[in-house]
C-alpha cells in the first residue's frame, strides 16, 4: 500500500472498533482493485456522535462504514438517507453527505449464495433477536416471506419490532422451539454463542428437514447452532456471509465496483483462525 497526499479515506466508526475485521477486509479488496485508498478504524466517543459525523465533512473523506452504537447517528448526520439507520456513509463531491443500509440487502446476497433457491422455499421465518441487526435483516426479507415471528429475551423489544413490518408477529421466549419446528428459514440474530457470551441449547431437533438457520455470530464461525444444524444436514449461513456482502454493497456504493466476497472470505477466514 503506498499512501500519499492524494490517497482517499474511508473510515469505520463506532465504538468498539479494534476488533473489527472490516478494515483487513475491505483494505484487500483496496489492493485487489488496486485502487489509491485506504480503510481505519476510527473510535468515536463523546456526547455528540452527529455533530462529529457531520464535522468530518471538513476532512474530504470518501465514505465511511458505521457499527454500533451510532447507525442511528449516522443516518441523521446525513444530508440524504434511505433508512433511519445507517451502516454506510459516502461524502459526495457537491459536499453533501449519503447515508445507506447494507445490512438487510447483504443478509440477503448471504442467504442467496448458501441457498440459492430461498425464496421458492421460505415462507416462515423466525427471527431471534430483535435488535439493530434484526431489524435490518427483517425489514429486508418481509416482503419475500409470508410471515416473519420474531422471538426476544425483552418482550416489548420483539413486539416493537414485529409492529415495524407488516407480516410481523410475535413468539413468547418459552415458545423458542415451536418457533424452531415451523420456521424454513431460521436468522439467528442476538450475541448468544458469541466468544465470551453465554449461548442455550438450540432446538435444532425439531427443525423441518429442509430449513435453513443461519447465525449471525461469526466468532466462532460455527457456532454451536450452525454445528448442531448441520449435523442435522440443514443449509446453514454463518455470520461471515452477512459482514462481507454488506461490506461488499459498501464498496460498490464508495468505488462502483463488485469486490470478490470470495477473497474477502479467505481472508477474514485466516484472520479468525
Ligand atoms: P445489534 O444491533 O447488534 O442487534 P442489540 O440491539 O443490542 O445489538 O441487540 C442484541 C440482541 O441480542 C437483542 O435481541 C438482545 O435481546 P434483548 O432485547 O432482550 O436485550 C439479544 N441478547 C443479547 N444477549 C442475550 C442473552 N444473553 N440472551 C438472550 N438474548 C440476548
Amino acid at each position: 500500500m503506498n499512501i500519499s497526499g492524494a490517497t482517499e479515506l474511508l473510515v469505520l466508526l463506532g465504538d468498539p472498533v479494534s476488533h473489527s475485521l472490516s478494515p483487513l477486509m475491505q483494505n484487500g479488496w483496496i489492493a485487489d482493485h488496486n485502487l489509491d485508498a485506504v480503510y481505519v478504524a476510527l473510535p468515536l466517543k463523546g456526547e455528540s456522535p452527529v455533530a462529529a459525523i457531520r464535522a468530518l465533512k471538513a476532512f474530504g473523506l470518501k465514505g465511511a462504514n458505521v457499527t454500533v452504537p451510532y447507525k442511528e447517528a449516522a443516518a441523521a448526520a446525513a444530508d440524504v438517507r434511505e433508512a433511519p439507520v445507517a451502516n454506510v456513509l459516502r461524502w459526495e463531491r457537491d459536499g453533501t453527505l449519503s447515508a445507506f443500509n447494507t445490512d438487510g440487502p447483504g443478509f440477503i446476497d448471504a442467504l442467496t449464495e448458501a441457498a440459492p433457491e430461498w425464496r421458492a422455499r421460505v415462507k416462515r421465518v423466525l427471527m431471534v433477536g430483535a435488535g439493530g441487526a434484526a431489524q435490518a435483516i427483517a425489514a429486508t426479507l418481509a416482503p419475500h416471506v409470508d410471515t416473519i415471528h420474531f422471538v426476544n429475551r425483552t418482550s416489548e423489544r420483539a413486539d416493537a419490532a414485529a409492529l415495524a413490518i407488516p407480516n410481523g408477529r410475535v413468539l413468547r421466549w418459552d415458545d423458542l422451539e415451536r418457533g424452531f419446528g415451523a420456521a424454513d428459514l431460521i436468522v439467528q440474530a442476538t450475541s448468544l454463542g458469541m466468544s465470551g457470551n453465554p449461548d442455550i441449547a438450540w432446538p435444532v431437533g425439531v427443525c423441518r428437514a429442509n430449513a435453513i438457520v443461519a447465525d449471525i455470530v461469526y466468532r466462532p464461525l460455527e457456532t454451536a447452532l450452525l454445528s448442531a444444524a448441520r449435523a442435522r444436514g440443514l443449509a446453514t449461513l454463518d455470520g461471515l456471509g452477512l459482514l462481507i456482502h454488506q461490506g461488499a454493497r459498501a464498496f460498490q456504493y464508495w468505488f462502483g465496483v463488485d469486490p470478490d466476497p470470495a477473497k474477502a472470505r479467505s481472508r477474514l477466514t485466516a484472520a479468525l483462525a
